[in-house]
């Protein structure tokens, strides 16, 4: 058996990637997830993809009694991916101490759990929300934070200070904290793949629902912007090259190849590509129109990010790999997928 890693959340979207990553670089992993925004088949496509099925324990992680009783139950993890966490925007303004109590709650209880078990390592799920509206761009880590535009986004900014105040009063781990552009895509077999429930708030989901006639047209967010064609600009990243990042960085904390206690990495393709260029590819990529009209601008939306990938690039090893057009087919085919089995 592999060196075992507990992954937080790991029946979501991002997490079910990384097991599948993890897995496939033999490691054992065990999945906390309390299944708020996700459902147990993820565990049964990560087990057809994999061959392996990996632990899951249904359980809240700020729930603190019951981690300790997986820490128990599974002896000598290794590291933690934490990726548990309420992550919608706009929910976070309506209901901002479910997503303070949410999010810091489960890290706090983690980071205290940690040297009880002796974990070595702790990869953290940041988000460029951190940097707000970049002065420059592509950003890199160096760039300030700026005051977050929601609740959502605080709570990534403040578990980012805990780690980096926890780690400084000497505990003894290593932590990574890996700042998120935008994931989208599917794993190529289209096992596993982003189910939003209810009406996505994501522009991916909403894109492929709307391709599929299941949503009516797509509203792109304003195209008054100061950019190229007026539509907002993010770096869209392939959901499995991003895992794939994490197996990099777990492998960096375990082996003690890190620089420091702390370390924090952009993981993102440093290609900024606009909503009407998105839409554009996905039609090209896949021969499937995708109605669509300009409405406008959403509340909070950051004009324009990109990343400046080479510090992930350098020191990991890592680059993004997969093009655009892949990315959104794979988008296509997970839903096309969805659309087979009748779940959408
Ligand atoms: N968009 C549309 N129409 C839609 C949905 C989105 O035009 O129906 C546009 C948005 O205006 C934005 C782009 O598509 O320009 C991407 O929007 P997403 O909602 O997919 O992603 P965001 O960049 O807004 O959000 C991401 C993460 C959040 C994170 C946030 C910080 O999903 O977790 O970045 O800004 F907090």
């Amino acid at each position: 058996m592999g060196k075992r890693i507990l992954v937080t959340g790991g029946a979501g979207y991002i997490g079910s990637h990384t097991a599948v990553e993890l897995q496939n670089a033999g490691y054992e992993v065990i999945i906390v997830d309390n299944l708020s925004n996700s459902n147990e088949n993820v565990i049964d496509g990560i087990e057809r993809i994999t061959g392996v099925r990996p632990a899951f324990e249904r359980l809240d992680c700020n729930d603190k009694e019951g981690m300790q009783a997986v820490f128990t139950k599974y002896p000598g993890i290794e590291g933690i991916i934490h990726f548990a966490a309420s992550k919608a925007v706009g929910e976070s303004v309506q209901k901002p101490l479910l997503y303070y109590r949410n999010n810091l709650v489960s890290l706090l209880n983690l980071l205290d759990l940690m040297p009880q078990f002796d974990v070595k390592g702790i990869v953290f799920s940041s988000s460029c929300t951190v940097y707000g509206q970049p002065d420059i761009l592509p950003v890199d880590e160096s760039a300030p934070i700026k005051p977050a535009l929601s609740p959502y986004g605080n709570t990534k900014q403040i578990c980012e200070e805990i780690i980096n105040d926890t780690i400084h009063a000497g505990a003894p781990f290593r932590a990574i904290l890996l700042r998120y552009f935008n994931p989208i895509g599917a794993h190529p077999s289209a096992e596993i793949g982003e189910l939003p429930l209810g009406v996505p708030q994501n522009l991916i989901p909403y894109l492929t629902q709307t391709a599929m006639g299941i949503r009516k047209e797509l509203s792109v967010f304003g195209n008054d912007y100061n950019t190229p064609d007026g539509s907002c600009i993010r770096d869209y990243i392939n959901v499995v090259d991003l895992a794939k990042a994490h197996v990099i960085a777990m492998n960096r904390m375990i082996e003690r190849k890190a620089a420091d206690n702390v370390e924090v990495f952009n993981l993102g393709t440093g290609r900024g590509v606009s909503v009407l260029e998105l839409i554009n590819s996905f039609e090209r990529a896949t021969g499937v129109a995708v109605p669509h009209k300009i409405v406008g601008r959403r509340e909070g939306d950051i004009e324009q990010v990109w990343a400046n990938p080479e510090r992930a690039n350098n020191v990991l090893g890592w680059t993004a790999v997969e093009s655009l057009d892949d990315t959104l087919a794979s988008a296509w085919r997970w839903q096309e997928k969805l659309r087979e089995r009748g779940i959408m």
